[in-house]
């Protein structure tokens, strides 16, 4: 069974669906650590809610990068968990070069939007501003890049006329919880292959 850390720096919702996932049976993995750059992020009592070991790590220093020196305690709190695959979830940091080697192809994030529209921060107010009709979220494997490493899975949302921010956030989170574990099963599985920037999922046994 794939072993699974999670890096959030905030509310967790989507750490939380793929905890119930676990306890459900619906993950194909374990969840071993949960670490947050911020001491008081909510989602380490929520990690601890599902008994899981959930602990604030230093990043150094504030704004958008870890120190490498952090970066590296990252790596190695993940490692001595016997952590194999990273999933972003929330962490409000771009990772380094360190941890990418560190986890080199099994980082994944989620991000709220069709990438490559409307990376970075705030991307429903920005799909909103410009005024698409089909907003969404993404799941993809992290490279040195902001959200633009290659795409593993992608599910569409519509906008709807008068929508809020608010309105739009809580459409897109509810089909990311559904996504994340998705995303993460099929990478557990092992069950596809890449070509170039293309995450191809290959057919399971009883289907092919
Ligand atoms: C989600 O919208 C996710 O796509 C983005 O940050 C938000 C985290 O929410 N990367 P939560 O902490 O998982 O509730």
């Amino acid at each position: 069974m794939s072993t699974l850390g999670i890096l959030a720096s905030g509310r967790g919702s989507n750490c939380t669906a793929i905890l119930r996932a676990q306890k459900e049976g619906r993950l194909r993995g374990r969840v071993a650590l949960v670490l947050s750059d911020r001491p008081q992020a909510p989602v380490l009592d929520r990690a601890r809610e599902f008994g899981v070991p959930a602990r604030y790590l230093d990043p150094g220093r504030p704004g958008a990068r870890l120190t490498p020196e952090a970066e590296d305690a990252y790596a190695a709190a993940l490692g001595d968990a016997g952590v194999e695959w990273v999933a972003l979830a929330g962490f409000m940091r771009i990772v380094g070069k360190r941890l990418l080697a560190a986890y080199s192809g099994r980082i994944l994030n989620i991000h709220p939007s069709l990438l490559p529209a409307f990376p970075g921060l705030a991307a429903q107010k920005q799909a909103l501003d410009y005024g698409v009709k089909v907003a969404g979220c993404t799941v993809h494997f992290v490279n040195e890049g902001v959200d633009t490493g290659p795409i593993v899975l992608q599910a569409a949302v519509p906008v709807l006329d008068g929508d809020t921010v608010e309105a739009l956030e809580a459409r897109i989170l509810e089909r990311e919880h559904v996504l994340y574990v998705d995303a993460l099963n099929l990478v557990f599985s092992g069950r596809y292959r890449t070509d170039g920037r293309r995450v191809v999922p290959e057919p399971s046994e009883e289907t092919s």
